[in-house]
């Protein structure tokens, strides 16, 4: 439908079809475009001109055409050709070894007041990406494994590649993910400014350390608020990720839809390291037990579904999950079979008896066991048998 709207209701997307009274001293000027930006009126539409007519029927809705594009331009280049976990682990643990670094510098410039520059990580971020890309167990996998010792840095690292690995299952822009991994990246960076006695304290904090540890967010904020031509949506990620869908968050207590775009996906992921991460007073849950633990709180804590969404896109077994075979036997989730999501593909560590054995590799899809089909018996805490996985998994 063609209507007549004023002026200063343009909005962008809507089809401008011309303006004028069609009479001969201000006859109708035919326009035809849409309006592709806040300021393009200027050129289309003269000052002196208070009305204009719209139609309505071809109203574009630009993001989401970007969207598509974007979408359609990745499917027309086809998804990169999957290479084996095996393989994408070493080129992925470069990466994270670089990362792990310049986090440290980062982190350590913080202290020392000198000045940081944030884009150096965008080379490492678009490194991870390409990883997921490649094989996103191979991110995972490393995050969970290998045994790092300075949890705020790889904690750091951790977030933005489970990050980028969450937001690449939601069919985020490839520009959109790279902002999602510097949002990871960054997320706790107000930590440098957060007393060590604090930030390393080996037991429950008290009243007053607790609040002086929340204030890692605004911190975090100041922090990146001074780099320049930083997006909005990485800001807020820094400040709101301890904020909880229920308001019962910090620093604001934001609630719903108040919450960053970035941070709902960053918040569900930065729990899920923290509950999977070993620290000085309390061990590493289980990955199964963790997600079991978040989806308990996907009403209260998280934007709706994204917890749904993070157990998608890490599987039923992640991998890394320590499990008990029907035969007795023990191993570590090493693949998944995206057909046969409750079959993943292990490596079998150790016997019924917990006693050392050749690691072999099975494939819960085809294997069997007294003319059955062998399957997980029960997920188990490596820690409740201090059993390092890193060790087997890497071997
Ligand atoms: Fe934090």
């Amino acid at each position: 439908m063609i209507r007549k709207i004023p002026v200063a209701e343009l909005k962008v997307g809507m089809y401008v079809v011309k303006y004028g009274e069609g009479t001969y001293t201000n006859p109708f000027i035919s326009v035809e475009k849409p309006l592709l930006s806040e300021t393009s009126a200027a050129k289309y539409i003269p000052p002196s001109v208070s009305e204009v007519f719209i139609d309505d029927a071809i109203n574009l809705d630009l993001k989401a055409l970007a969207r598509q594009a974007a979408l359609a331009q990745e499917e027309e280049e086809g998804p990169p050709p999957q290479v084996p976990l095996t393989d994408e682990i070493v080129v992925v643990e470069k990466v994270y070894n670089e990362a792990l670094g310049y986090a440290k510098n980062f982190m350590d410039s913080v202290r020392q007041g000198k000045p940081v520059d944030y884009r150096e990580a965008v080379p490492m971020v678009d490194g991870v990406i390409a990883s997921v890309f490649r094989n996103e167990r191979a991110g995972a996998t490393l995050c969970k494994l290998r045994r790092f010792d300075e949890y705020t840095y790889t904690h750091c690292i951790n977030v933005s590649v489970l990050a980028v690995i969450l937001g690449k299952h939601l069919r985020l822009s490839k520009k959109a993910l790279r902002m999602l991994g510097i949002a990871g990246l960054f997320h706790d960076v107000g930590k440098a400014r957060i007393p060590e006695d604090i930030l390393n304290k080996p037991g429950r904090l008290s009243d007053r350390e607790f609040k002086v540890m929340q204030g890692h967010t605004l911190e975090g904020f100041k922090i990146m608020q001074e780099q320049k031509g930083l997006h909005q949506e990485i800001l807020r990620a820094v400040l709101q990720h301890h904020e909880r869908y229920d308001g019962r968050g910090y620093p604001q207590g934001l609630k719903g839809p108040d919450i960053g775009k970035f941070t709902r996906i960053v918040s569900v992921v930065d729990v899920y390291d923290a509950l999977t991460s070993k620290r000085v007073y309390k061990d590493a849950l289980a990955p199964t037990r963790a997600l079991g633990m978040m989806y308990q709180w996907r009403l209260s804590d998280f934007y709706p579904n994204s917890v749904e969404h993070f157990i998608k896109c890490m599987g039923v077994y992640p991998v890394g999950s320590f499990v008990k075979l029907s035969d007795g036997s023990h191993g570590i989730i090493c693949d998944d079979n995206p057909a046969y999501l409750l079959r993943p593909r292990v490596k079998v560590i150790l016997d019924a008896q917990m006693r050392q054995v050749p690691i072999r590799v099975v494939d819960l899809a085809t294997a069997q066991h007294e003319g059955q089909a062998l399957r997980i018996e029960e997920c188990l805490n490596p820690a409740d048998y201090r059993i390092d996985l890193s060790r087997y998994f890497f071997a």
